[in-house]
This record gives C-alpha cells, sequence and structure tokens, in this order.
C-alpha cells in the first residue's frame, strides 16, 4: 500500500496506477474490525482501494469530543498494511488539504436532517457532507463503502450522492461487534471500564425490542426501553426511534409501518460521558 498526505501526490498517483473500480472507505481512523470489515468488502469488489483517515472537525458539534477523539495512524497503518495490496492507498490529509478555503456551504437533506443525531447533534450532517463531497471529489470512486451502524449518516450519504449528481454507488455494511454484542465504535477505548461492562445493555435491549414488537405496540417499548436501560445509573437515553428507511420518519404506532419498507430501531445513549449509538432492523413478520 502507498500512503498519500497531500492532494497532489494523489492527483500523481492517479495519473499513473489507478485501476478501476476504484473502491474508497472514508474514516477518521482509529480504526477497528468495524472499519476492517469495510475494507475487506472493498478489497473484494475494487481493484484498487482508497483509505481516508480524516478527524474532520466541521462535522464536531462538541470541541470537548473533537479534542478526545481518539487518533493512532501508527496502529492504524499497522492494521491496513495487513490487508491492503500494493497499489492501494491511504489517504492522511492535514486540515488544509481537504478544506484550502473556508468551506461555507449549506446542505438542505429535509427530514434526513431533522431527526435523531440531527436534532442532538446539528451541524453534524453538514459537516459530514462537506468532508465526504470533498473526498468523493478528490478520489472520484466508483463505490463507497460505509457502515449501517451510522444508519442515518448512509442515508444522508445516499441523499449527498443524489443531490449532487456523483456516479458512485453506496455499499452500506452490517454493523460489528464485540463477543458481547456492544457495537464497534473508536469511542469505546473511551469508556470507563465499569461503564464499559455494562454498555452491552443496548444492544442486548434493541434485540428485545426486536421480539416484543410482535405483543406490544411503540408508546410500551419505549418506556421498556428507556427503563432497561436507565436503571444502570450512569445511561442516559438521548433518543431512541423506530423509523423507515428511506425517509427516517418515527412511527408512534405500529399501524403506521407499511409492508413496503424495512425498519429500523435507532438509539443514542450517554454512557458516563462517552456518547453511543446503536440500531437494530426491525423484523415486522
Ligand atoms: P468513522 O466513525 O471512523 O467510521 C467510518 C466508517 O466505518 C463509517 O461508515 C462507519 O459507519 C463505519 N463503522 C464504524 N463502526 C462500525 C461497526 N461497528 N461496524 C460496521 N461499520 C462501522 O463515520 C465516520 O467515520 C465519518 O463520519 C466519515 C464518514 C469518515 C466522515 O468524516
Amino acid at each position: 500500500m502507498k500512503v498519500v498526505t497531500t492532494v497532489k501526490e494523489l492527483r500523481r498517483k492517479f495519473g499513473k496506477v489507478i485501476f478501476p473500480p476504484v473502491g474508497l472507505v472514508p474514516t477518521m481512523g482509529a480504526l477497528h474490525e468495524g472499519h476492517l470489515s469495510l475494507v475487506l468488502s472493498a478489497i473484494r469488489e475494487c481493484e484498487t482501494v482508497i483509505v481516508s483517515i480524516y478527524v474532520n472537525p466541521e462535522q464536531f458539534n462538541d470541541k470537548e469530543d473533537l479534542k478526545n477523539y481518539p487518533r493512532n495512524t501508527e496502529k492504524d497503518l499497522e492494521m491496513l498494511q495487513g490487508v491492503l495490496r500494493g497499489n492501494d492507498l491511504v489517504f492522511i490529509p492535514s486540515d488544509k488539504e481537504i478544506y484550502p478555503e473556508k468551506d461555507t456551504r449549506i446542505f438542505n437533506f429535509g427530514n434526513l436532517d431533522k431527526v435523531m443525531e440531527a436534532l442532538h447533534r446539528p451541524g453534524h450532517f453538514n459537516g459530514v457532507a462537506k468532508v465526504v463531497s470533498r473526498l468523493f471529489e478528490l478520489t472520484n470512486p466508483d463505490i463507497s463503502y460505509f457502515g449501517i451502524k451510522d444508519f442515518q449518516q448512509v442515508a444522508v450519504v445516499k441523499a449527498l450522492v443524489k443531490q449532487c449528481g456523483f456516479n458512485i454507488r453506496i455499499s452500506a455494511k452490517p454493523v460489528i461487534r464485540e463477543t458481547d454484542g456492544l457495537a464497534m465504535s473508536s469511542r469505546n477505548q473511551l469508556l470507563e471500564p465499569g461503564i464499559r461492562d455494562q454498555a452491552p445493555v443496548i444492544y442486548h435491549t434493541l434485540r428485545k425490542v426486536s421480539s416484543m414488537m410482535k405483543e406490544k405496540d411503540i408508546p410500551d417499548i419505549k418506556i421498556f426501553v428507556r427503563n432497561n436501560i436507565e436503571k444502570h445509573k450512569d445511561f442516559e437515553i438521548e433518543y431512541f426511534e423506530i423509523v423507515d428507511d428511506v425517509e427516517l420518519i418515527p412511527v408512534n404506532r405500529k399501524d403506521e409501518m407499511g409492508n413496503d419498507r424495512r425498519y429500523y430501531g435507532c438509539i443514542a445513549v450517554k454512557a458516563g460521558k462517552i456518547r453511543l449509538i446503536d440500531n437494530i432492523e426491525i423484523e415486522l413478520s
């Protein structure tokens, strides 16, 4: 694999040795098996894989979160070295390379940017759209890989592709979990040990939701979710919603659910100081 840090180097590489199809895996580093699963899918399907590692300040609405975000480029490169091939690239740009000038764009994603994460992280998806569109322009991939772990991000990126007319296929991949069920996340390493031990309750609660849907309606399920997670004193729910996977409109009763859509239970929990998100597909039959 080759490591490039500037747009100039990236363009030079593109001038010579890029074979299509090109697969892009955008990341913010502190890589784990979840990221790796995307990289492995890209390797299976693409002749050239580009993994970007860039902690994008524009998508952090909380300065402390940005400051504390784990960074470990050396370990990331070691992990990637184990899987990437000779011709693949790792792109590790600086802020100046991504934003040579202030990016003042304002995107409109309609309802996608009005629910769940968008309510609790104002400006977050606008920042994601800025960096992802910039990465798409710089690397011009055929396929770009994203994890369903960030369910709302997948919907926003698909809308971005449509709005900007990018000729890029978005490939969405399943959530990779620790053996105890906790969804892998770069932020997990910031959890205090006592809180980390209890964090699988989030996924176990989501699984119960999925099975409870057969007998109970959504208001009762919401009460169950709150009680089951907040029985741990360091855990506080920011939101729990059941939404469709196209417009992400929260449903309040089962009879609002159509057969032509898929539905996901999506949750954000403050576990101590760390914010965790997770989701599960709801099986209707
Ligand atoms: P980051 O959190 O580093 O995640 C990079 C990609 O890995 C995202 O598509 C995310 O959904 C996926 N991912 C993270 N944890 C996963 C898991 N447990 N299983 C499967 N996939 C997982 O998401 C971002 O970075 C940024 O917002 C980014 C898209 C790079 C733009 O800055």
